[in-house]
């Protein structure tokens, strides 16, 4: 079988990888919370890691931007090589770093200011002034985030009356703003109704076109629906990683079967 097709027979066309890690080992303090993590995150694909509560998949989704530098106490050993390099080298700018891979979070959490300057804050800060460019860039985030059409005659007004679907994909949008390659996702729709929901993983399966897509679910049919690869965790460790139809259909470990098929988590 052709290695380039995805989930649902269509050819993604790269199997080349963004982000790759080597034996990643982090505590928090004396918890070991990741245990000789070694994957690789497939460009233009939407990768989900599954796994019960404490397993380790948002610390492992901080670690792709290091996000846990920012926590006290927290320590990482092994490599972790974005497009080739290691991020955790003493000579990476962390900032550049975040701009390039972008991170949604489980709560929506918009800036209490305007739906627009929600979106040009960033490109705002990486030094974009013109308001004809700041305008064509929030006009282009809105649309790839599916929100275009609710807010357009609302951009003045603060994203903070938007609905929580709609703060979500307005938090997407801004991470879209500062052109990302990777998009990290910590359960972004746990916090949304069916409906927000759906609208968030369809937006999910476009991005791919264009971007890299990593997303912690606790949500199994949520994996099954939206990704190309799956990463199941257990106590730190990634138990199995692979093709998402391989995983849920053929898990080749135990532990992964009993977890997806509901015998615990
Ligand atoms: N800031 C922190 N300080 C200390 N320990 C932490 C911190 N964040 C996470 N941990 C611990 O690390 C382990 C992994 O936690 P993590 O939040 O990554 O799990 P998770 O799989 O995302 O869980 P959930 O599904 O509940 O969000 C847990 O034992 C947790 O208690
Ligand atoms: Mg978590």
């Amino acid at each position: 079988m052709n290695k380039d097709i995805t989930r649902d027979g269509k050819a993604n066309g790269s199997s080349q990888s963004v982000i790759t890690t080597q034996d990643v080992n982090l505590w928090y303090g004396a918890t070991h919370a990741l245990l000789d993590i070694t994957m690789e995150i497939k460009t233009n694909n939407v990768t989900a890691l599954i796994g019960p509560s404490g397993c380790g998949k948002s610390t492992l989704i901080r670690v792709f931007d290091r996000m846990n530098d920012i926590i006290d106490g927290c320590r990482i050993e092994g490599k972790v090589y974005f497009r080739g390099k290691n991020i955790y080298d003493p000579d990476v700018d962390v900032i550049e770093i975040r701009k390039r891979i972008g991170m949604i979070f489980q709560k929506p959490n918009p800036f209490p200011m305007s739906v627009y300057d929600n979106v040009a804050y960033g490109p705002k800060v990486h030094g974009i002034t013109a308001r004809s460019h700041l305008d064509e860039i929030v006009e282009k985030s809105l649309r790839l985030a599916a929100l275009w059409n609710e807010v357009e005659d609302r951009l003045d007004q603060s994203a903070i009356g938007l609905s929580g679907g709609q703060q979500q994909r307005l938090c997407i949008a801004r991470a879209l703003a500062v052109e990302p390659e990777v998009i990290l996702m910590d359960e972004p729709t746990s916090a949304l109704d069916p409906i927000a929901t759906a609208k968030i993983e369809d937006l999910i399966t476009d991005l791919r076109k264009q971007y890299t897509v990593v997303i912690v679910t606790h949500n199994m049919q949520q994996a099954a629906r939206i990704s190309d690869f799956t990463g199941f965790m257990y106590l730190g460790k990634l138990i199995e990683f692979g093709r998402t139809v391989q995983i849920f259909e053929r898990p080749g470990q135990e532990l992964t079967e009993n977890y997806i098929t509901g015998r615990f988590g």
